[in-house]
């Protein structure tokens, strides 16, 4: 595996690759289960695949966590060499926004909506550096999880508005063995507090079970999830939302082929998303 940092140097090395397949897997490292299988999967769809690791400061707001995200180049590595990944981008802030950088890309709308509420420049964050990214790497898939489900569909909406060729691949949420959704910040939690986190997992389990037994109405599914979540005092519920899964707009019937089931908490200070997704993105 080839570590790359700067971009010139990543284009000239991608251009001994011009008549492959390239795939792309954007992380901000501290690799999980669910990072992996993305890596899996570009792995075999692609002829090379490029990683790139970076914690993009634009996606946190002022009082997040960016300073203490965790970070760990050095296991990342490993992994990423036993995975077999051709290459890994590591770029600094400093190649990524150089001074007076002052180009952001918005999809507007999608943006504002669920995660987006609490977090209003987040997703300007995760486009700019996502299309960056793309531009950089010009990969023909490109490899995202659907535990970011409005991250998706917002990048989804971006490739359409921009004619960007490239193809997104939205892979299944990986949990662990107690249902928790995968995420770089499940290493924030106590054993109290991930005892707690798992009633939104279970929450969502249940209300899923509901659906397909017929349950349409969305406020019942919502109101569902909340009492569940309510059932611990160490949960602080952002949002519980039944949105459609394009407009992300809420719905009031639930279509089983168009809908997205979401819900952001705040356990202590560790925030926690999870969804089920009914349709594709
Ligand atoms: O999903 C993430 O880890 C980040 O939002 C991404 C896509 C790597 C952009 O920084």
């Amino acid at each position: 595996m080839k570590t790359i940092k700067k971009i010139d140097s990543l284009r000239k090395e991608l251009y001994l690759y011009v008549k492959k397949r390239i795939g792309l897997v954007p992380t901000m490292g501290y690799l999980h289960n669910g990072h992996l299988s993305l890596i899996d999967q570009s792995i075999k769809e692609n002829d090379i695949s490029v990683v790139s690791v970076f914690v993009n400061p634009y996606q946190f707001g002022p009082n997040e966590d960016f300073n203490v995200y965790p970070r760990d180049m050095e296991r990342d590595l490993k992994l990423l060499e036993e995975r077999g990944v051709d290459i890994l981008f590591s770029p600094d802030s400093k190649e990524m926004y150089p001074e007076n950088f002052s180009t952001f890309v918005e999809v507007e709308k999608l943006s504002k909506a669920l995660c987006g509420k609490s977090r209003p420049t987040h997703f300007r964050g995760v486009c700019t550096v996502v299309l960056k990214l793309f531009n950089i790497v010009n990969p023909n898939n490109v490899y995202f999880g659907a535990k970011d489900a409005q991250q998706a569909v917002i990048i989804k909406r971006m490739k359409e508005d921009l004619n960007l060729d490239i193809n997104i691949r939205v892979m299944p949420i990986v949990r662990d063995e107690d249902g928790l959704a995968l995420s770089s910040r499940n290493r924030y939690l106590s054993k109290r507090e991930r005892e707690a986190a798992l009633l939104m997992p279970e929450a969502l389990k249940k209300v899923n079970i509901l659906i397909n037994n017929g349950v349409f109405d969305a406020n019942e599914i919502r109101k569902k999830i909340v009492g569940e979540l309510k059932k611990s005092k160490y949960i602080k519920i952002d949002y519980v939302e039944v949105v459609n899964l394009k407009t992300l707009k809420s719905v009031e019937i639930i279509d089983k082929e168009n809908a997205l089931v979401a819900a952001a908490i705040k356990v202590g200070e560790t925030r926690l998303i999870d969804n089920f997704i009914l349709g594709e993105i």
